[in-house]
């Protein structure tokens, strides 16, 4: 069973995947992560971050298993990971190492932006999980303080739009809801109500 959940910068996607997949025992992949890593090693090895042939290659070197959580979570580097982002070859140096996740055999759950629409078009059960931007500028401000840093919400909102805008917006592989996901809209649910709300509909494809 693959189950794939896409949507915007803070709308609840990522803590829903990780429940998700202790709850049905399977692997998780955020990959998120992936291009956060690729933005990370350019930073560190002084590229630009629309160096295409130096994205690449940072992405062929990536391994999955090491990808640090904590280390590739600022706010800062989700800002980089949304402009490496946009660069196709790149997008597609890392296609086959997420096809290849999801899978395996036991089946796996995947998020991010395009994985509904172009990664796993055949997943079983896709999620687009969204949140208002005042909502989702909220809780990315919360994360950000309870990790010590500073953060001023209006700069954080500013930075979510644009971030949405430039996912949305890329020509290749966009972030868009896929005709066949489920819409959840968390802006008004608590964590627990929108993993019961998710449990329920991919119980339903189990029964099935
Ligand atoms: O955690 P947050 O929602 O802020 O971001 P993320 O999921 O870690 O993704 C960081 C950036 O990577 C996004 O803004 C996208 O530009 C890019 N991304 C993507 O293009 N495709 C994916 N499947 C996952 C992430």
């Amino acid at each position: 069973m693959i189950i794939a959940l896409d949507g915007p910068a803070a709308s609840g996607k990522g803590t829903l995947a990780r429940r998700l997949a202790a709850h049905y025992g399977v692997p998780h992949l955020d990959t998120g992560l992936l291009y956060r890593g690729v933005a990370a090693a350019l930073i560190a090895s002084g590229h630009a971050l629309d160096d295409e042939m130096a994205g690449v290659a940072a992405a062929a070197a990536l391994d999955l298993s090491a990808l640090d959580r904590d280390r590739l979570s600022t706010h800062a580097i989700g800002e980089a990971a949304s402009r490496v982002a946009v660069l196709p070859a790149v997008r597609n140096a890392l296609l086959d190492a997420q096809r290849r996740f999801a899978s395996q055999p036991g089946g796996a759950v995947i998020d991010g932006r395009d994985i509904g629409t172009f990664v796993c078009p055949q997943a079983d059960v896709k999620f687009f999980v969204t949140a208002n931007l005042e909502e989702r500028a909220r809780r990315r401000t919360r994360e950000i303080r309870s990790r010590g840093q500073h953060a001023v919400i209006d700069d954080v909102r500013l930075d979510l739009e644009r971030r949405d805008a430039r996912d949305a917006e890329r020509a290749d592989a966009p972030m868009k809801m896929a005709d066949d996901a489920h819409l959840l809209d968390t802006t008004d649910l608590d964590i627990e109500t929108a993993f019961k709300r998710a449990v329920d509909i991919v119980d339903r494809f189990r029964d099935r």
